[in-house]
């Protein structure tokens, strides 16, 4: 057991690859506090954890609004009396180029995508600092490494997210913070279900987001949630401030 005696809060824990690390977490032994803005899908996860003996509580959570980060990390502590692990994984797409990207969705995205990761650590820091330590696993995406084609806010969005890992990494990490991010190719979520779904040729257009990555295959959110257990874990106690990179070979070519 990886997380034996740990605690993890984890956003977007009620779909794909956040849900995939609530599961992970806690079969490695974490307590684990499952946030999402969808409250319902929070308890499902939090019920699948249970379910399969696993502890697990959810909470309704909106990574946009301050006071409920704030309050997101008051209740991990008040629930479990600490707070080992973040992970700063809920996040929204966008499928517009910049001519056609309009102020709100800009806005939108960064605001979800970025701020959400600021305000984590921003309330979450202090926690660690009290403890002695912690660990922040951020998921950003190759969409912050590459460009990609009608993704301008998407990419600007995960590229900031490797930025501020970066950063807040060098920052603490002489009180014990250790602070990564995951940098996912295409993965098989319900996300991309739903991307698929909006296209004219849902077969077609998937078989162009497998062609991305010369593994022939989109990755399962199981997959992610693995190597978020080896940032979290003391397997990594020397990888601070570093993006894992997790495509099927999409950048190495
Ligand atoms: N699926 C991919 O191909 C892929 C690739 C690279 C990176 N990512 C990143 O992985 C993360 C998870 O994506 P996924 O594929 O599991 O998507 P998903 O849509 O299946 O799950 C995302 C979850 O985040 C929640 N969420 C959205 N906005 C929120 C908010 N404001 N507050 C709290 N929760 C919110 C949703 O309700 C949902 O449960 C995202 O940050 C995404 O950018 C995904």
């Amino acid at each position: 057991m990886k997380l034996q005696d740990r605690v993890a809060v984890i956003t977007g824990a009620g779909s794909g690859i956040g849900q995939a690390m609530a599961l992970l977490f806690a079969r490695e032994g974490a307590r684990v506090l499952a946030a999402d803005v969808n409250g319902g899908a929070a308890e499902e996860t939090a019920q699948q954890v249970t379910a399969a003996g696993g502890t697990c509580q959810a909470m309704t959570v909106d990574v946009i609004q301050p006071d409920q980060v704030k309050a997101m990390i008051e209740r991990g502590q008040s629930l479990y009396g600490r707070i080992d692990i973040l992970c700063n994984n809920a996040g929204i797409g966008s499928t517009t180029d910049v001519v056609g990207c309009e102020p709100d969705e800009w806005d939108r995205v960064m605001t979800v995508n970025v701020k959400s990761v600021y305000l984590g650590c921003k309330y979450v820091v202090p926690h660690m600092l009290s403890q002695g330590g912690g660990v922040i696993v951020n998921t950003a995406s190759v969409a912050g490494m590459v460009g990609i084609v009608k993704r301008a806010v998407y990419c600007a969005s995960k590229g900031a997210v490797i930025a501020l890992t970066r950063q807040v990494a060098v920052e603490y990490v002489e009180q014990g913070i250790r602070v990564n991010c995951l940098c996912p190719g295409t993965v098989d979520s319900p996300w991309v279900g739903r991307l698929l779904a909006e296209t004219d040729d849902p077969v077609a257009a998937r078989q162009g987001l497998v062609a991305r990555q010369p593994i022939g295959r989109l990755g399962t959110p199981e997959e992610i949630a693995a190597a978020a257990l080896y940032l979290a874990s003391d397997d990594a106690s020397f990888i601070t401030g570093t993006g894992l990179v997790l495509d099927g070979g999409w950048t190495a070519r």
